[in-house]
């Protein structure tokens, strides 16, 4: 099997029923991603950004894997026990979707809406209720609680683990991103002219003419079949 690092975005999840940011009706055309997705937007007004992540987790307490988090938690167990990243999935999405279809070698870019991370004493539990402006630490009991996500302006998570994989990988693979948000936009570019790109999306993103190969359609259509047709070519 080759080196394998897949990226996904907020349009794997759309069919688990959960909106994707900048499709007509996504959530940036209903809220300010200034006032709930910065550090000053916190600072401003915490209590909004409480309510927005509060509805999100709600939204995903309801939510489901669909057939496209499945077929990648598919392909990474025809990897078998890996000593390194041979496979690694980079999601940006901080929903556990691909969690619970399965995925294990998986890393959170913009961190998990299922934690909490304490202003106070560094603690990030797990948490998935609402959180307040008054709910204590249950490490250190202080009321200094913040969601565990990357905000715009903020340092992306697991950067050097995700290099060596991109590094090493000999196939690249975006999934229902729209090629927005940098670091991730670019990696494609890394890895163009060492490893075979492709790009699985409902239209072309903004990346589209740097892969080598696309396929477009919904998530649930057009990843089971690319796992498919890919451990066919290479499970001998
Ligand atoms: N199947 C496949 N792709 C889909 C589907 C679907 N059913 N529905 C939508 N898409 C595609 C859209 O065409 C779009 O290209 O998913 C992409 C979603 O793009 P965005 O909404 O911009 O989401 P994403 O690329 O993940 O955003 C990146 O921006 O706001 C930040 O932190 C946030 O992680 C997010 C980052």
């Amino acid at each position: 099997m080759e080196r394998m690092v897949i990226l996904t975005g907020a349009g794997i999840s759309r069919e688990s029923g959960l909106d994707t940011f900048r499709d007509e009706g996504g959530i940036w055309s209903r809220i300010r991603l200034e006032d709930v997705c910065t550090p000053e937007g916190f600072a401003r007004d915490p209590d909004t950004v409480d309510d927005f992540y509060n509805k999100r987790r709600r939204e995903l307490s309801t939510a489901e894997p669909n057939a496209a988090h499945r077929a990648l938690a598919d392909l990474e167990a025809a990897y078998g026990n890996m000593t390194d990243d041979a496979f690694l999935l980079i999601t940006q999405n901080i929903d556990d979707l691909h969690e619970r279809a399965g995925s294990e070698n998986l890393v959170h870019i913009h961190g998990e809406l299922l934690r909490l991370r304490c202003l106070n004493c560094g603690a990030t539990p797990l948490w998935a209720t609402d959180c307040q402006r008054n709910t204590p630490c249950p490490a250190c009991g202080q009321p200094h609680l913040r969601p565990d996500v990357v905000w715009f302006g903020e340092l992306p998570l697991h950067m050097e683990r995700i290099q060596r994989a991109l590094e090493r990988c000999e196939v690249f693979v975006a999934i229902g991103t729209s090629a927005t948000v940098y670091p991730a936009a670019g990696f494609v570019d890394e890895v163009s002219g060492q490893a075979r790109t492709v790009e699985l999306n409902l239209v072309p993103s903004g990346n589209a003419g740097l892969f080598d190969e696309v396929s477009y359609g919904e998530a649930t259509t057009i990843v089971p079949r690319f796992v498919r047709d890919y451990l066919a070519e290479n499970l001998l």
